[in-house]
């Protein structure tokens, strides 16, 4: 079957936060993180065949979707997870903030590395916990945890280590060895673990393997609660479905205890559209894969020519993160949005000075963008 990630619904008018920011003036949105791609064509068809039926009732999760997530799980991740492990969401935000309420007790630690997601900044502050924050090191090429710094800054009141696996902004799969690490200072601290693995379907390096932090071990599966959903891979966020995996039935307990009364159920347009999506959507998200790739590699090449900006290769995600500072640049989101380009602001992530660019889009639109980008740059140097 073919599929077309080359042309793209216009988007703008129709609410889209990433559109409307921009509204009425000639910048390209390439920030917060959705793709502008429709949806696989079965997820419309189940979307379509929910609302026929035309009532719109109070829904719990279904059963063939609770199947529909433990095939999905077992057969990309080879995890094998009980039925009651599962904890629905309306959003993986949600599960982050539930996360830091469940571990611990107000004025506890938590942990997480710098640059991250800005929800990881907040979610700790939300629930009353210190944020304690390792700047992740690029001393061997490519970015990583800081294990030196992260066994300095490991203390008694250190409860929860919040990972983003894969990382966004910074484009990482960690490898086998890197889990392990993080796993090992967390039995050895006595640290539960908020595993971020919503990226995990857009692994794009073909040299690399997503590893769910809780597979690792029978340690790990004890001490982790795993956050995932179907709206990066299949490009659903606006339909808010997520959920948690967390096997240790005390530590599920606390954290439903943490959404009671103030988190609503997912809506049955979410369920509808992610059971299509993990039954039917892979085909669609083969050639995604595919068109992600040659935008990855346009980016790369293209950013890679401009003079005073870095990039790092992308191992998974649509995002490509960007260091400014040898270009000088003072406040480089607010520069390249002066030059036509809306780019994501590194401060927001806990790095001033870089900015996050979201190649989910055409590959027309993303080459002016980019083309922008360098006449920016060019127009100042000259
Ligand atoms: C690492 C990470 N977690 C969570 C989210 C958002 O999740 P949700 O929309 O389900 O709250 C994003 C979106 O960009 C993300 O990159």
């Amino acid at each position: 079957m073919d599929f077309d990630f080359a042309t793209t619904p216009d988007r703008r008018n129709t609410a889209s936060l990433k559109w409307e920011r921009y509204a009425g003036r000639d910048v390209i949105p390439l920030w917060v993180a959705d793709m502008d791609f429709p949806c696989p064509e079965p997820v419309q068809q189940a979307l379509h065949n929910r609302i026929e039926h035309g009532v719109m009732g109070y829904t719990l999760p279904p059963a063939s979707l609770v199947e529909a997530v433990r095939e999905y799980l077992f057969d990309r991740y080879a995890w094998q997870i009980e039925p009651d492990w599962l904890v629905w969401l309306p959003g993986v935000v949600t599960g982050l903030n539930a996360a830091c309420r469940a571990v611990g007790s107000p004025g506890d630690e938590v942990i997480t590395a710098t640059p991250v997601y800005p929800p990881f900044l907040t979610a700790p502050h939300n629930a009353g916990r210190r944020l304690v924050k390792i700047p992740m090191t690029t001393d061997r090429g490519h970015w990583q945890w800081d294990f030196n710094r992260l066994a300095a800054a490991a203390g008694p009141r250190s409860r929860l280590l919040m990972l983003c696996s894969p990382h966004n902004p910074v484009g990482r799969v960690f490898s086998r060895e890197e889990l392990e690490c993080l796993v090992d200072g967390c039995v050895r601290h006595d640290m539960l673990i908020c595993s971020d693995e919503i990226h995990c379907d857009l692994v794009l390096d073909q040299n690399c393997t997503h590893r769910p932090t809780a597979t690792l071990s029978a340690a790990a599966r004890e001490r982790t609660i795993t956050l995932m959903a179907p709206s990066k891979t299949f490009n659903l966020p606006g339909l808010g479905c997520a959920f948690a995996v967390i096997a240790p039935p005390d530590l599920r307990r606390r954290f439903r205890r943490a959404m009671a009364g103030i988190v609503p159920s997912v809506n049955l347009l979410g369920y509808a559209a992610a059971e299509a999506a993990y039954r039917h959507g892979w085909q669609w998200h083969a050639a995604l894969l595919d068109a992600l790739r040659a935008n990855r590699d346009r980016v790369h090449a293209a950013v890679g020519a401009m003079d005073g900006l870095v990039a790092w290769p992308v191992q998974a995600s649509y995002l490509t993160w960007i260091d400014t500072r040898p270009a000088g640049i003072d406040q480089p989101a607010v520069f390249f949005e002066d030059g036509g380009v809306g780019l994501s602001d590194g401060a927001e992530f806990g790095l001033p000075g870089f900015v996050r660019l979201n190649f989910g889009c055409a590959p027309a639109l993303l080459k002016k963008a980019l083309a922008r980008m360098a006449a920016a740059l060019a127009d100042r140097a000259g």
